[in-house]
């Protein structure tokens, strides 16, 4: 049995969804009062029904009480958490969820004879670092490695399907210049979050995986700039930019993940060992001018 934490989320669901063709048996934790099947319909969740009525198990459980993980965890060979705050909020906070929740999750599961716990972090992730979020992922991270659980961590670079819709495409597609934050240079290996949900879905009992942080991203490492010139290829026009400052508000980005955000232009990301990575668990990356391609289709030249 897989418990799958977070399963109504973007990515949560897309893995829960692998995990069942595969006709795994998955439980799925459920939050009383969840808002996911509203933001389903506007394609900022995965829907609990569709998940339901795949054959996915809901147990009822929230990261911030552990009593509830009790039963969630029993009988569960491997846990697989995607779960965090960003995109909730009110009580769902990065010390409530990322932090105390993720310490709840692994002790409950340690306790339950859980055998492997799946954690997405992400490639940043560092106990040290001023972005909130990834300082909670780090210490998440340390935790885990130090529980005696057989754990994988899968950090991801950023996901295109997020970033480069929020910055690139959706903008676009409203008739609004694309956005980059900063000086726009930095490379990043954006990855698309089918590629992760396929990643994660690959770790579970992979020998490859086991006791290992896997750092993943996307084929080649891009600048916003550059992925805003890609875009105008697509298009066949040369495209103006809005550029923000780093820490400005974005639009369409939540106030709390504006650091994030931020991050974009402190340091290239670039990923190595992807084709060696791909190659172990059977992925392949979608590179940028695909993803491009199907998200402009829309306003592309026929
Ligand atoms: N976006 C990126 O570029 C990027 C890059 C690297 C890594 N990552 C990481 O990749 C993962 C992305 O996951 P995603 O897209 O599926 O996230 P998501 O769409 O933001 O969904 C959040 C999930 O967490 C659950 N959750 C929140 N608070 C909870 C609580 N207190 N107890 C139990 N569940 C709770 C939500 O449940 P409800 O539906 O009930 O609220 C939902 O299932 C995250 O861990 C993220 O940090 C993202």
């Amino acid at each position: 049995m897989v418990l799958m934490v977070g399963a109504t989320g973007l990515l949560g669901g897309r893995i829960t969804q692998r995990l069942l063709a595969r006709r795994l048996p998955v439980r799925m934790l459920m939050r009383p009062g969840s808002v996911a099947e509203t933001l389903a319909a506007q394609g900022m969740a995965t829907s609990p029904r569709a998940l339901e009525a795949a054959g996915a198990r809901p147990v009822t459980g929230d990261l911030k009480d552990p009593d509830t993980l009790e039963a969630a965890c029993r009988g569960v060979e491997v846990v697989i958490t995607t779960a965090n705050s960003v995109l909730r909020g009110g009580e769902d906070t990065i010390e409530t969820v990322d932090r105390t929740g993720n310490r709840n999750l692994i002790d409950v599961a340690r306790r339950a004879g859980v055998r492997r716990l799946i954690f997405v972090s992400a490639q940043r992730a560092d106990r040290n670092s001023p972005v909130p979020l990834l300082a909670a992922k780090g210490e998440t991270e340390a935790y885990l490695q130090e529980s005696g659980l057989d754990y994988t961590i899968v950090a991801p670079n950023a996901f295109m399907e997020v970033w480069l819709n929020l910055l690139v495409v959706w903008p676009l597609l409203e008739g609004r210049p694309p956005v980059i934050i900063g000086s726009g240079t930095r490379r990043h290996a954006f990855i698309s979050i089918e590629d992760v949900a396929d990643f994660v879905a690959a770790t579970l009992c992979h020998p490859a995986a086991r006791n290992r942080r896997l750092v993943i991203g996307g084929p080649e490492a891009y600048s916003l700039r550059e992925v805003v010139a890609q875009a105008g290829q697509v298009l066949g026009r040369a495209l103006s930019m809005q550029a923000v400052q780093p820490g400005d508000p974005v639009p369409g980005v939540p106030d709390n993940a504006r650091s994030i955000a931020a991050g974009f232009d402190v340091a290239d990301t670039s990923v190595e060992h992807m084709s060696e990575l791909s190659k172990t668990f059977g992925v392949s990356l979608t590179p940028v001018t695909a993803f491009l391609q199907q998200a402009l289709r829309p306003i592309a030249r026929a």
